[in-house]
């Protein structure tokens, strides 16, 4: 009782400081989108929100810290993916604790796979799979513990969905493998990248894929999601 009189006490005080040191209307967009990430989780019964860093989560180098996509820039992403079920397979790379996946699952693709490193976020992951299963409606996902750089990409996939989980060597052998996963088995293939680490990124330049629009990411001040699809086969 003792301890959560205290946190709400730590609560207020985070606002206190939080209003002084953005203003009220900054505070104001920062408590909304934090209101709206948890109850989004609330719903889907899944806990993905916070940020894990490459220490807890067991990794180091071109690793990019663990934070989920907000909910808006995955629903967009989807709708533009506009899955119509059995020839629709998207894979997640550096899927984390699942969000990306699981909202992918609740539209109709055939199958969902997610990739992920750390076999900690793994663990928690299919967890919250565990957790949204009455929620979906894809038949078969997965969530994958491998070294993306190492996974071989399924023939099927045709949706690609990356919020910048690496970058150097790690997102050029990522390339790599889409590409001869295309070039071996020639297909409309689609790709979304959140939050693009650097500009050029090395999507622009592989000749292979082209910018085919920007999507929108709502109130996400900054971030940019880019479209790319496969040239023609
Ligand atoms: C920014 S998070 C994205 C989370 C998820 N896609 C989402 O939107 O909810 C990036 C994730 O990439 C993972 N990651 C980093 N390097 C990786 C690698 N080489 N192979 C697979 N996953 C990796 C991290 O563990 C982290 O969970």
């Amino acid at each position: 009782m003792v301890r959560r009189g205290r946190s709400w006490l730590r609560k207020v005080r985070n606002l206190v400081v939080n209003i002084r040191e953005l203003g009220f209307a900054e505070a104001a967009r920062l408590y909304r989108y934090r209101f709206s990430e948890r109850y989004h989780d609330w719903r889907l019964g899944i806990r993905t929100t916070g940020v894990i860093r490459p220490a807890e989560a067991g990794a180091e180098e071109h690793y990019q810290c663990y934070e989920a996509a907000h909910y808006r820039c995955l629903h967009a992403a989807m709708q533009y993916f506009d899955p119509q079920g059995e020839q629709d397979v998207l894979l997640d790379y550096g899927c984390g604790l699942g969000r990306a996946v699981i909202v992918a699952a609740t539209y109709p693709f055939a199958r969902v796979i997610g990739v992920e490193l750390s076999e900690e976020l793994s663990r928690r992951a299919r967890e919250n799979l565990r957790r949204a299963k009455r929620r979906l409606r894809c038949p078969r996902v997965q969530i994958v513990t491998a070294d993306a750089a190492c996974y071989e990409v399924p023939p099927e996939v045709n949706a690609v969905f990356l919020f910048n989980p690496f970058t150097g060597p790690v997102l050029q052998a990522v390339i790599q493998r889409l590409h001869h996963s295309w070039q071996r088995r020639p297909r409309v293939l689609r790709l979304v990248y959140l939050y693009p680490a650097h500009e050029p990124n090395l999507f622009q330049q592989c000749g292979w894929l082209e910018l085919d629009r920007e999507l929108s990411t709502a109130d996400w001040d900054g971030v940019r999601m880019l479209a790319y699809r496969s040239a023609a086969p």
